[in-house]
C-alpha cells in the first residue's frame, strides 16, 4: 500500500540526496572526451582537494567505496607485504579480509568495537618491527558499524614516535564532509572515501587522496593493477579528463555538493553533525538505552549505534518501525547483528529532520515492546534548544 509523505532514510549512508544535487545529476550526459567536459572534471578534482584538505593528489573512480579500498592497497603494495590494521568494527574487518584476499599479510590489532583505533598499541607494535616489514598502517576514521571515530592525527604521531616509515592509510568513507579531516596537516598518505555519505550523492563514486610519498611508492611496487592504477590517471586528470568513461552525471552532482559544502562552510558542517550526534546520544540516554561507542570523545556525529536490551531483537524493532513509521534505520553488522540499530544523522540534515527521526525511533520502541523510558525525543529537543548552531563564516 502507498505510504503518504516522505520516507526517512536514516541509515548511515547512503544518505538522502538533496534536490539541488538530484537536479544537477539530471542534466544531459555529455561527451566525456569533448571540450565541455574538461571544466566538469577539473572542478570535481580540484574541489575534492578542498574537501580532503590537500594540495597533493586526488583520484575519482566510478565505483563504490570498496573499489577505492582496493585501489589504495594495489597501488602501494607488493604481494606478501605486511600491513597493520586495527579492528574498529565491521568495515575494518572487511578491509582486512580484502588485504588477505589480494595476497597481502595483514596483521589485525584486536578491538572491542566500542571505540576508535588505539595509537599507543599501534606505536608499540611498530617499535617491535625493527626491520620495517610493516609497509602500511590502515585505520578506519569513522567506523560506520559502531559509530566510533579514530584519532587520526594521534595515529600519525604514533607512527612518527616509533620512527617507522610505514604509510598511513585512512578509510574516511563515512567521515568525509561530516567530521573534520585534514589530509595534509595530519600526514595521511592514502585516503579512501565514497560519494554516498557526507557528500550527499547517490552511491557510485569513490575517491583516493594520495600523498607525494605514496605516489612515489606506487612506482616501485609490483601488485598487479590496471583499472585502479593512479599513474594512468595522472596524465588525463591534469586537463580534467579520465582514462576511461567517468561517472559523468555523478560528477555533476559532486560539483554541486562541493559548492553546497562551501556555501555552508566546512566548519559549520562539522559542528552541525557533532551537535546532532550529541542530541541523539542525549535521547538514547533518556530512553535508558546504551550507545555502542563507549569511549568519551570518540562518539560519531555521523551515526549513533544503539544497543537493544538483551533478549530483544534490533532487527525486529527496525522492521516494525519501518512498517509503522516509514523510516529506515541501519542494521547491526556481523558481531553486533540484531544487537544494535544505527541512527544515521548525516548529510543534508537539520534539527527538524533529527526530531522527526528520534520521534520515529521512540514511537517504534514503544510499538515493538522494547523496554525503555519515554521522553528521549523531548530530551533531544531540549538539547537542540539549549545549543545554538555555530556560525563560522562560509568559505
Ligand atoms: C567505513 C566504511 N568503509 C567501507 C565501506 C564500503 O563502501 P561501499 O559499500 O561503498 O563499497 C563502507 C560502506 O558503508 C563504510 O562505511
Amino acid at each position: 500500500m502507498r505510504q503518504a509523505g516522505r520516507h526517512f532514510l536514516q541509515i548511515p549512508g547512503p544518505s538522502a540526496v538533496p534536490d539541488r544535487i538530484l537536479s544537477a545529476i539530471g542534466q544531459q550526459t555529455i561527451d566525456h572526451r569533448g571540450p565541455d567536459f574538461a571544466a566538469v572534471g577539473k572542478k570535481a578534482l580540484d574541489g575534492m582537494k578542498t574537501i580532503f584538505k590537500t594540495e597533493q593528489h586526488v583520484f575519482i573512480f566510478p565505483s563504490s567505496g570498496t573499489g577505492a579500498w582496493e585501489a589504495a592497497l594495489v597501488n602501494t603494495m607488493s604481494s606478501g607485504d605486511k600491513v597493520l590494521m586495527f579492528e574498529t568494527g565491521h568495515f575494518a574487518t572487511l578491509w582486512n579480509k580484502m588485504a588477505r584476499k589480494i595476497g597481502l599479510e595483514p596483521e589485525f590489532l584486536q578491538g572491542d568495537w566500542r571505540g576508535g583505533a588505539e595509537p599507543d598499541r599501534i606505536e608499540a607494535r611498530l617499535r617491535e618491527d625493527k626491520n620495517h616489514e610493516i609497509k602500511a598502517v590502515c585505520v578506519v576514521h569513522n567506523e560506520t558499524s559502531t559509530g566510533s571515530v579514530s584519532p587520526i592525527a594521534d595515529v600519525r604521531r604514533a607512527i612518527d614516535a616509533a620512527g617507522h616509515p610505514a604509510l598511513l592509510m585512512v578509510d574516511t568513507i563515512s567521515g568525509l564532509a561530516s567530521i573534520d579531516f585534514r589530509f595534509d596537516e595530519w600526514g595521511v598518505d592514502v585516503c579512501v572515501s565514497g560519494s554516498q555519505k557526507g557528500l550527499m550523492l547517490p552511491p557510485g563514486l569513490s575517491f583516493n587522496a594520495v600523498s607525494e610519498k605514496a605516489m612515489q611508492h606506487a612506482k616501485s611496487v609490483t601488485m598487479p593493477r590496471s583499472y585502479w592504477d593512479w599513474h594512468d590517471m595522472v596524465g588525463p586528470n591534469e586537463t580534467g579528463y579520465f582514462p576511461y568513461t567517468p561517472g559523468t552525471n555523478l560528477l555533476y552532482g559532486l560539483n554541486e555538493a562541493i559548492d553546497m559544502l562551501h556555501e555552508e562552510g566546512l566548519d559549520n558542517v562539522f559542528a552541525r553533525h557533532a551537535r546532532h550526534g550529541a542530541a541523539t546520544r542525549a535521547a538514547v540516554r533518556a530512553w535508558g538505552l546504551e550507545v555502542l561507542c563507549a569511549r568519551q570523545g570518540q562518539e560519531s556525529g555521523v551515526l549513533t549505534a544503539v544497543l537493544v536490551p538483551q533478549g530483544h531483537s534490533a532487527d525486529a524493532f527496525r522492521a516494525n518501525t519501518l512498517k509503522h513509521y516509514d523510516i529506515s534505520l541501519g542494521n547491526g553488522l556481523s558481531k553486533v547483528a540484531d544487537k544494535v540499530f544505527r541512527i544515521g544523522h548525516l548529510g543534508d540534515f537539520n534539527d527538524l529532520m533529527l526530531m522527526a527521526t528520534l520521534s520515529g525511533v521512540e514511537m517504534g520502541l514503544a510499538k515493538a515492546g522494547i523496554p525503555h523510558q519515554s521522553g528521549g525525543a523531548q530530551t533531544a529537543m531540549e538539547h537542540l534548544k539549549d545549543t545554538t548552531k555555530e556560525r563560522h563564516a562560509a568559505e
